[in-house]
């Protein structure tokens, strides 16, 4: 019998994690499984997608550019892949066609609530960015139970959009990229653009980090630095970046995949190391 085949979908893919995440999550189990890389443009994503599951694909990871177009292809979709528009698992129907998931969020809040032990309850939250990933966690933080969540973006439009679609104006609202530095300080700081990964800083002002401020950059890596390194020169109590949230939402399609929930602190202990 063939070994269960796992994979994780981006452009590019090379320096993904998420092959040694599974493999050690399985090790945990003693499960065998091959889960590998695989790169497809825009283009070619759905015809990938569908070739992968048709050759006995039993799960899949998606991640950028592909999150809306994973969306897009499935035929279920859970309650958070449908409130983000985007989906980060994709696993397949018996009787044919994909469900779609979304465990960014979940994934984040573990990170930041058990991982690292600070609640959000009552924290005025501020949201840089409002793509794909900004979709993926602002839910979340009003779960969370964040007091305020503000929402700014270069374009403004999209940080609209976003909270429309959110639909809860005391509590989420937009303000423009150009006031940062008039809008006061946050408890709470998450940064959601892509400007990391693009190898761009942000030019934040200190203003925006208030005394017990946590300050939480949805990527890991070089991509985090300048993020990371900003708000310890503002004094910021905590600064995060997403290394923890990569294995908390692979333990979650691992679990959709598997039925089990695997231990995900030897995991990070160890990338975490690799890292250092
Ligand atoms: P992702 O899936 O990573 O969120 P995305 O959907 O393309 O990718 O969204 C990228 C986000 O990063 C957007 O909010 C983008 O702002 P715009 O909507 O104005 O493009 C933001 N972003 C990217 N580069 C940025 C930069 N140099 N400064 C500020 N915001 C930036």
């Amino acid at each position: 019998m063939q070994t269960a085949q796992f994979a994780v979908f981006g452009h590019p893919i090379g320096h993904s994690l998420s092959p040694q995440i599974h493999r050690a999550f399985a090790q945990q189990f003693g499960i065998a499984l091959e889960y590998r890389t695989i790169d497809a443009t825009p283009a070619e994503f759905a015809g990938a997608v569908e070739r992968f599951f048709a050759d006995g694909g039993r799960g899949a990871n998606v991640t950028l550019p592909h999150k809306a177009a994973a969306f897009a292809l499935a035929e279920q979709r859970s309650a958070a892949a449908t409130r983000a528009g985007s989906a980060n698992v994709l696993t397949p129907l018996t009787g044919g066609g994909l469900a779609a998931h979304n465990t960014d969020g979940d994934g984040m809040l573990r990170d930041i609530t058990e991982r690292h032990s600070v609640d959000l309850r009552g924290h005025t939250a501020l949201l840089l960015g409002a793509g794909g990933a900004a979709h993926g966690v602002a839910w979340s933080l009003l779960d969370a139970g964040v007091e305020t969540l503000t929402i700014v973006n270069r374009s403004p439009e999209s940080a609209d959009v976003l909270a429309d679609a959110i639909g809860d104006p005391a509590r989420a609202h937009t303000r423009y990229w150009e006031d940062l530095a008039d809008i006061g300080s946050y408890d709470l700081i998450v940064n959601a653009t892509s400007a990391g990964v693009l190898g761009v800083s942000l030019q934040l002002p200190f203003s925006l980090v208030g005394a017990r401020a946590l300050c939480y950059d949805l990527s890991y890596g070089a991509a985090a630095g300048s993020f990371l390194a900003w708000a310890k020169t503002a004094g910021a109590r905590y600064a995060f970046d997403g290394l923890g949230m990569l294995v908390e939402t692979a333990a979650d399609a691992f679990e959709l995949w598997h039925g089990q929930r695997p231990d995900t602190a030897p995991v990070y202990r160890a990338l975490r190391q690799r890292a250092a």
